[in-house]
């Protein structure tokens, strides 16, 4: 059986289920990533414009070289699975989060930050840093001295290019639509991106937030114990054994007391991972 093709594909050759079982097996060992034959379709179209980019008229062809050995088989595996991790992102999302960090967790933090000790956020999966400078804005907002003190956000993805955008801070227009009015004001300044009117940025957030490469299931070369985690709408491509034992890694980044954010389709199992207590809508405590 050959998988058809997708739409506006139609100079490269149909994939094979065994080139795609292949093509699963890397991405799952590379990326974490599940993929399922269902995928498959959807694969293909997001591949395409690389076995294209590469002058390659098969997926066989495709599938031959990331799965080599070399640097340019190393650079293809990163583009592969930039080509097939979803980026969507926006400020303020899932705002039920953000109002239950504002209402019971920054006050300890921000006596905390101000008594000289240290805090600590992650955005694990943080795509373009529209999360991150969420936390940095909200951490102002409580604490507008906390440029001078002891105050991080680590803002964490796979993909260098989604970084890079992260830490140009520039945004398009549509922000303002998701950042209220009083932030926008005070966080952000407005630019000229080509024809459209954007956002970048400004210097009290940026300063908080520190971008780095992350591949979640490799090793973490972080140090830090963090008091509060975003992993969201990151683990939901993960198999289960894969999900499992990210949960468990980030436990281990935790400090007592400090809490996950997860996104609004996943779920934790506690009576399997006890070092986490429920704490409202996909929020856990580390035990
Ligand atoms: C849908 S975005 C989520 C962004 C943000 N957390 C949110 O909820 O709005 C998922 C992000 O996870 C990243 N990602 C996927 N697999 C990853 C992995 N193995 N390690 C690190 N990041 C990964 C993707 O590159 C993507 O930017």
């Amino acid at each position: 059986m050959i998988i058809a093709a997708g739409a506006g594909s139609s100079r490269v050759s149909s994939i094979t289920p065994e080139d795609f079982a292949r093509l699963a097996r890397l991405v799952q060992a590379e990326g974490g990533l599940s993929l399922p034959a269902s995928k498959a379709p959807l694969v293909r179209a997001r591949l395409a414009r690389r076995v294209r980019a590469l002058g390659l008229t098969s997926f066989a062809d495709y599938v031959d070289l990331v799965s080599g050995q070399g640097t340019a088989a190393r650079r293809e595996r990163e583009e592969m699975l930039y080509a097939l991790t979803t980026n969507v992102t926006r400020f303020f999302r899932e705002p039920h989060h953000f109002d239950a960090l504002c209402q019971r967790v920054l006050p300890g933090l921000v006596a905390r930050a101000r008594a000289g000790g240290r805090v600590r956020f992650w955005s694990a999966g943080c795509s373009t840093g529209e999360e991150a400078y969420t936390l940095a804005m909200l951490l102002l907002e409580a604490m507008p001295e906390a440029a001078t003190l002891d105050v991080q956000v680590l803002a964490t993805d796979l993909d260098r290019r989604v970084l890079a955008i992260g830490r140009s801070g520039i945004y398009p227009g549509r922000v303002a639509q998701q950042v209220p009015p009083l932030l926008l004001a005070r966080y952000f300044r407005q630019v000229v991106r080509g024809e459209e009117a954007g956002y970048s940025v400004g210097p009290a957030p940026r300063v908080l937030v520190r971008f780095r490469q992350l591949n979640l299931i490799r090793p973490w070369p972080i140090m830090d114990r963090f008091d509060v985690v975003f992993c969201r709408n990151v683990v939901i491509y993960f198999d289960a054994a894969t999900e499992r034992d990210v949960w468990m890694r980030i436990s281990d980044r935790m400090l007592p007391g400090s809490i996950l954010f997860i996104g609004h389709s996943e779920r934790i199992n506690t009576a399997d991972l006890p070092m986490f207590r429920g704490d409202g809508v996909t929020a856990y405590r580390k035990v």
